[in-house]
């Protein structure tokens, strides 16, 4: 018999199913950029004004989608992104999506601003994950952020550099969105109406900032999110600060949040070991342009020095391999596995990461190739928008 999950053909059909099941502030939360939330958009419009170019009459078996993300073997280059209150998508979100992901071969990233802790994710999981850090003004805790994450063996840090203050985001203000959530009768209405999620959440004891609470003092209370983050978050933050967190870490530094080929190569010059060109899905700059448009310019600045990712607007495993034609070594992704979640628990983030790789797949074949090494630029057409980053 298939279950319902099996009938979701889609990340779309995934995120209508999320919508009916998480609560209105923590799906919106997922589903928000800022402002007018252009960016957030034209992440998605701008793959789709790529197109593929098919070949046929060539052999196709044998395929493989198998590579290497920073020397790890996965199984398609597909990581999951650091997105922040993840545990309120449902009970213990990080530990399923972090489950979800190990048995299927992909990273996965814990976010600092995660529900479950490093802790938790390392005691419910047996490979190494990645940690993303956001820097705040407490160095202290940093440092001891940083010395928990080399403790749980996470075998990359992804240090998120477009994030020293908060972008408007209107629907999270409108909701009045804080972790725990407060208990409004807005926000009541919100989790009774979604019953399985709040029957969840009474069985977990993860409902607020496990990295951050009880590790900070003063933060017991983490408030409104948008206040909370400009009091803590350190506007200060620069290139030179990549490397002490470097050396603390001791492992690989993958920057996230570049966009311009004059910050990739400073994150280069400074230590960064790969760079993940982002605008943090259309959640900051409103009004930058979308990730894939700009990197073919960050991949020609960086001119193979260290591996290129690219997240925001990943939809389909169309858009992996979109991505990886245009030279990038792999993508994140974030609101396509957040819905598998909302719309699943771990079956649903499996289903997310099943329908990117089922996509990807037949895509590759479709377009004659069958090693993902093999794609390239000759796989895509130029238009308008390529031809003039040089394809
Ligand atoms: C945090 O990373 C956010 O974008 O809300």
């Amino acid at each position: 018999m298939p279950t319902a999950l099996d009938r979701m053909l889609t990340i779309d059909d995934l995120k209508r199913r999320a919508k009916r099941r998480v609560p209105k502030m923590f799906f919106d939360y997922a589903d928000s950029g800022s402002w007018t939330e252009g960016t957030y958009r034209d992440n998605e419009a701008d793959f789709q004004k790529i197109r593929l170019r098919q070949r046929v009459a060539v052999n196709m078996e044998g395929r493989t989608l198998r590579t290497q993300m920073m020397g790890e073997e996965v199984a398609m280059p597909v990581a999951l992104a650091p997105t922040g209150l993840t545990g309120m998508q449902i009970a213990d979100g990080e530990i399923k999506a972090a489950k979800a992901a190990e048995k299927f071969g992909v990273p996965f990233t814990l976010s600092t601003m995660s529900i479950c802790s490093i802790e938790d994710i390392a005691e419910h999981t047996t490979r190494p994950f990645w940690f993303q850090l956001y820097v705040m003004r407490d160095r202290e805790f940093i440092y001891r952020l940083i010395d928990r994450a080399k403790a749980a063996k996470c075998s990359a840090l992804v240090l998120t550099m477009d994030l020293q203050v908060l972008g408007q985001r209107h629907k999270d203000l409108r909701n009045g969105l804080s972790a725990p959530p407060k208990f409004t009768p807005k926000h009541v209405w919100q989790m009774a109406t979604r019953p399985l999620w709040a029957f969840g959440m009474l069985g977990t004891q993860r409902r607020t900032f496990r990295n951050i609470h009880g590790h900070v003092s003063g933060a017991a209370d983490l408030g409104s999110l948008s206040a909370w983050t400009a009091s803590q978050f350190d506007p200060t933050l620069s290139w030179s600060d990549v490397r002490w967190i470097k050396e603390r870490f001791g492992g690989p530094v993958i920057v996230k949040g570049v966009l311009d080929p004059e910050d990739a190569k400073l994150a280069i010059a400074n230590g960064a070991d790969a760079i993940i060109v982002s605008n943090h899905g259309g959640r900051q700059l409103d009004g930058a342009p979308s990730s894939i448009r700009v990197l073919p310019e960050i991949l020609d600045a960086v001119n193979g020095a260290v591996d290129v990712y690219l997240d925001g607007g990943i939809r389909s495993g169309q858009d992996v391999l979109k991505a990886v034609a245009l030279g990038a070594k792999g993508a994140f992704i974030g609101r396509a596995f957040l819905y598998g979640l909302g719309a699943g628990g771990e079956a649903g983030v499996t289903r997310a990461l099943e329908i990117i790789q089922r996509e990807m797949d037949i895509t590759m074949a479709l377009m004659g190739e069958r090693d993902i090494h093999n794609v390239g630029p000759h796989n895509i057409y130029s238009n308008d928008l390529l031809r003039r980053q040089g394809y």
